[in-house]
């Protein structure tokens, strides 16, 4: 039954699918623009203690149960389950998850569209035609239109070619030369001046702006999504993964991935901005406050690249080429999920299922664009801040309450008989059982008060 549905071929297969879903926009833009305006360093420690003890446990649970289920999240919540209330209950939480990954989907395809966007700007700007490269880089409704449905075809396509053809082909393909770009760009920046103001802020730690309460919430927010958490995007992947591989050793190289590449754009986008800095660009408002994270890429990086020259254009076609992969990646498995379930319960076919939803999400994206100012901040903070956190904690109450605990262990022990043996297996059941759904609890009333 599982062949039926499709398989990973191999560890690297799923690594690279379930690290390329993790490492996007939330890695190299997100996580070093929000340590920037944070505390630097002890932004990254909080952001790593979360990683540690929130966001790999909340894994471990989505990729137990989708493996467990080897189906949809919806039929997998109601697999673990044994009452007909719990069923009724995972099955709904398993349909919000499609739809706040959807809705993750529409935004996330107009800010690759501008990725896109600016990448293709860059090969303009090359090739002597300002006109058009003033249009690509220009914001408007029309170019983001175009590239939003540039992008979500290109989601699409992967899709329908399925879990082995379409997503392990194309991560294993992209991956690799998302690392080597990045680490080329790194290398580059790092030999620039100003670059080291930069590093400096990176890494001395300012804890007074790390630990404000108000922060806690949004590196909550920033690690469930870095992770690709309670959207059952890791459920699925984990349910196409094979009985013969040991959970907490995928699931800790994933996680490991995922922080190193945050943590090396890190590298890359602090030390750009004191270079932009240190070349007459404006980083920092009146107030002596850091510029927006939501417009830093696209205001200063840019102009940092205009005062390079030719290489200038070159550095960022390489730069925005390396987020439109890492979106490319994440894209395909915020679709998958909603893919997924369309097949195996409403029994479409899995190119009539890619279609139809991307249809939608591509309304919904279009819906966001006509109403910009209102809809797309809206959508971001419900979407990330709030669904996916809650979500985790659904999915940490499944594994830690509804589950049969026999049934959960056995599981556990599949593809890693001498489990038994490690710190995992006698701290983590308890930890998801009792530990996440506090930590996620005292973040969201904190917040409230
Ligand atoms: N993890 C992705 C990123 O960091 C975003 C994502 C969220 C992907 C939810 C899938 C599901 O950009």
């Amino acid at each position: 039954m599982a062949s039926d549905r499709g398989e990973f071929s191999s560890r690297f297969g799923f690594i690279m699918a379930a690290a390329g879903s993790a490492v996007g926009l939330g890695n190299i833009w997100g996580f070093p623009t929000q340590a920037a305006s944070n505390g630097g360093a002890a932004f990254l420690l909080v952001y790593l203690l979360l990683a540690f003890i929130l966001a790999y446990p909340v894994l471990m649970a989505e990729l137990i149960i989708g493996r467990h289920a080897h189906a949809n999240a919806v039929r997998a919540l109601q697999t673990i389950a044994s009452r007909p209330l719990s069923k009724r209950v995972g099955a709904g939480a398993g349909i919000v998850g499609l739809v706040v990954a959807s809705f993750i989907l529409s935004f996330y395809a107009i800010v690759a569209g501008w990725m896109m966007a600016h990448c293709l700007g860059s090969l303009a700007a090359l090739a002597g035609f300002d006109a058009l490269e003033a249009w690509l880089v220009g914001f408007s409704l029309e170019r983001n239109a175009l590239f939003m449905l540039v992008f979500m075809t290109a989601t699409a396509g992967i899709i329908s070619a399925g879990v082995h053809q379409g997503i392990e082909r194309w991560s294993s393909r992209l991956m690799p030369l998302l690392l080597v770009t990045m680490l080329a760009l790194v290398i580059y920046v790092l030999t620039l001046d100003g670059a080291m103001d930069g590093l400096r802020v990176y890494l001395l730690p300012d804890f007074s702006a790390a630990l404000a309460p108000s922060l806690v919430i949004k590196a909550m927010g920033a690690a469930f999504f870095s992770l690709s958490l309670g959207v059952g995007t890791m459920l699925i992947y984990g349910s196409y993964l094979s009985d013969r591989e040991s959970l907490p050793v995928v699931g800790g190289l994933v996680t490991g991935v995922d922080i190193g590449i945050a943590v090396l754009a890190g590298f890359l986008v602090l030390p750009a901005m004191y270079v932009a800095l240190a070349s007459g660009v404006e980083i920092f408002t009146p107030t002596g406050q850091l510029i927006s994270e939501d417009t830093l890429i696209f205001t200063v990086l840019p102009e940092l690249f205009a005062t390079m020259g030719a290489a200038g254009a070159l550095v960022s076609l390489l730069f925005f080429f390396l987020m439109a992969i890492a979106a490319l990646t994440s894209s395909i498995s915020m679709l998958e999920p909603p893919v997924a379930y369309a097949i195996e319960e409403h029994g479409l076919t899995r190119q009539r299922a890619v279609v139809l939803i991307s249809l939608i999400i591509a309304a919904i994206s279009g819906t966001i664009l006509l109403n910009f100012d209102a809809l797309f901040g809206l959508v971001i903070a419900a979407t990330t801040r709030y669904s996916q956190p809650l979500l985790g904690l659904v999915f940490c109450l499944y594994v830690g309450w509804v589950w049969n605990r026999n049934g959960l262990l056995q599981e556990l022990r599949e593809g890693a008989p001498r489990v038994e043996h490690t710190m995992f297996w006698r701290i983590w059941p308890w930890h998801v059982r009792f530990v996440c759904p506090l930590i996620i609890a005292a973040i969201f009333v904190q917040n409230l008060l």
